[in-house]
């Protein structure tokens, strides 16, 4: 997917005092897959960057040499594994991350922000999967010396949207008569990874664990409505960022 997200103006950055606010701060960005999070990240890391605060990046699976192995073997659609092979997989990649990245950055007052943590495991692995909310937070417990996210975005968009999106199908401004039905939407396409590959009814219950989640903690996570296009929903990042961190 190209990446077409100008770099922030320094207008932005000069008028928004929570920027500079970040320094120390553990922040998360999590969705389904086809929600875009990834691309608001690349835009806070930047505008965080810009208004000088050291930032450390980091994704999920991966972030470090043997996690970006374990993430090979994770996406890799000739892999078979059991679920609680995955989920324990996913945790060691968390394991080293955390160890070797996370907390020495957050030692050192830099801002931290990671592509996906353990939200996503309660969403693919625990309401996808069907392991308990108990075991994840057990082993999440161990891999992640129990750390907490300061605030976990999680941007939001309905099933279909988010399909559309992950297949490269343009969900707005398509030709008339071009949006392909839901049904043809249901099934696996050739090209998705092997966790992408699940079906209808597992990307239904992500998504429904993403919501249930928000709605358990409101106080460490936010829903970031992702429906619209990158800078609608950098303007809503920013104001979310704003409630939180604005002082
Ligand atoms: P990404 O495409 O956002 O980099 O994420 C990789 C895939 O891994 C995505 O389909 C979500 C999935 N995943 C889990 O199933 N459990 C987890 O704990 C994590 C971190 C990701």
């Amino acid at each position: 997917m190209t990446d077409a997200i100008p770099t922030p103006s320094k207008k932005a950055n000069g008028v928004q005092p929570w920027l500079g606010r970040l320094a120390g701060k553990f922040l998360v960005f999590e969705g389904p897959d086809g929600s875009g999070k990834s691309t608001q990240l690349k835009r806070l890391v930047e505008a965080a960057a810009a208004a000088g605060v050291k930032v450390t990046q980091v994704r999920e699976p991966g972030g470090t040499p043997v996690g970006e192995q374990i993430r090979s073997v994770l996406l890799d659609p000739s892999s078979t594994m059991t679920l609680r092979a995955e989920m324990l997989l996913y945790m060691a990649s968390r394991a080293q991350l955390v160890e070797t990245i996370i907390n020495p950055a957050l030692a050192r007052g830099e801002l931290v922000i990671a592509d996906r943590f353990l939200t996503s495991t309660f969403a693919y692995q625990g309401a996808g999967g069907g392991l308990s909310d108990k075991d994840i937070r057990d082993v999440g417990r161990v891999a992640t010396f129990d750390i907490r996210p300061d605030l976990v975005l999680i941007y939001y968009v309905d099933v279909l949207t988010a399909t559309m999106r992950t297949r490269g199908i343009a969900s707005t401004g398509g030709k008339k008569g071009s949006r392909p039905t839901p049904a043809a939407l249901q099934g696996p396409s050739l090209f998705d990874d092997r966790i992408e590959q699940r079906d209808h009814d597992f990307r239904t219950r992500v998504h429904e664990s993403y919501l249930a989640q928000a709605k358990a903690d409101p106080a460490h996570h936010v829903l970031v409505d992702a429906s619209g296009n990158a800078e609608q929903v950098w303007e809503l990042t920013a104001k979310v960022m704003q409630e939180r961190f604005g002082g």
